[in-house]
């Protein structure tokens, strides 16, 4: 194609690294917010759109945005997730062409990059749906169970053991709120950095279960401050899967590898790709 035909091509189609610079921007002017960033709620908002999905009969996942409707909106597990969903209207005003599904997969992708993550590719293709493809409550993880149900839920997806520690690893980043989950806490000191340290203070640190009139959860004995949740204790007291937390606390890269290869896969899950639909791998504004 000639030069003026590839600029015409472009003009119709939606600049998604410009997308991806206008959110990462915004990140930057408000810093005021929780510990400094809403990357980590736009991450879980990125994850809990996605992480509906059943492999069994295709239904849920990012495709379609459902969590815009009633009552996905207000199921337990979305509890704050208005916060991030508002936060990226502006972005949609602006850029009216993107479906929610892409603009909130592309939005968790670029604060984990813009946290210094690792790359991440994306596709686009997400289309919305409408209020009848929300699906039923009990799709995302219960905070309060163990490993068997940890298990039932990922695998119910698709992932592995391995992904599913992978996965987890994203809890470097953010806290939880009691006015949300009822649960306390950033899981690290540095909770707006993307690393492994997760995995190494789940593996280090002593953790016994904090005395408060809150659900059960656990706190390093050192300092108090941080904590675990009881599904996620399973990462350091189950077999297989303390064998990969061990792996991912000595050797960060290879947890980005394996983190960014996961967390594409649950972008998407259920989403109806063409065979030659572009892959893109965004550029951070921090590098
Ligand atoms: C926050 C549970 C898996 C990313 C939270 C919160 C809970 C939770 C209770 C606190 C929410 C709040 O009070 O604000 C779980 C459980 C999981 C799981 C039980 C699986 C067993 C994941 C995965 C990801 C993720 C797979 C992403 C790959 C996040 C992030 C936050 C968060 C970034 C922080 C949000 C913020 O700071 O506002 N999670 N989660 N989680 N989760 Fe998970």
């Amino acid at each position: 194609t000639s030069g003026t035909e590839k600029t015409t091509l472009e003009k119709k189609g939606i600049d998604y690294q410009q997308v991806y610079n206008t959110i990462a921007d915004m990140l930057e002017e408000n810093e005021d917010y929780d510990d400094g960033s809403y990357g980590p709620v736009l991450v879980r908002l990125a994850w809990h759109s996605s992480g509906t999905y059943s492999a069994a009969d295709g239904t849920g996942g990012s495709c379609g945005a459902t969590m815009r409707f009633e009552p996905e909106a207000t199921h337990g597990a979305n509890n704050g997730l208005a916060v991030a969903r508002d936060f990226l209207e502006k972005v949609k005003a602006k850029y009216p062409e993107i479906s929610y599904g892409d603009l909130w997969t592309l939005a968790g992708i670029c604060a984990i990059q813009e946290m210094g993550g690792p790359i991440i590719p994306w596709r686009p293709g997400r289309f919305d749906k409408t209020q009848e493809h929300v699906t039923p409550d009990g799709r995302l993880p219960d905070a309060a169970k163990d490993q068997r149900h940890v298990r039932e839920i990922f695998y119910r997806m698709g992932f592995n053991d391995q992904e599913i520690v992978a996965l987890l690893g994203a809890h470097a980043v953010g806290r939880c709120h009691t006015d949300r989950s009822g649960y306390e806490g950033p899981w690290t000191f540095a909770p707006t950095s993307f690393t492994n340290e997760y995995y190494k203070l789940l593996l280090d640190e002593k953790w016994v279960e904090k005395k408060w009139k809150g659900p059960k959860q656990y706190e390093d004995k050192k300092t108090h401050s941080l904590m675990m949740l009881p599904a996620e204790m399973t990462l350091a007291w189950d077999k297989e899967f303390k064998k990969w937390a061990q792996i991912y606390a000595k050797d960060q890269d290879k947890w980005f590898e394996d983190f960014s290869a996961a967390f594409s896969k649950l972008m998407e899950l259920g989403v109806p790709y063409a065979a030659d639909t572009k892959v893109y791998k965004f550029k951070p504004t921090t590098a």
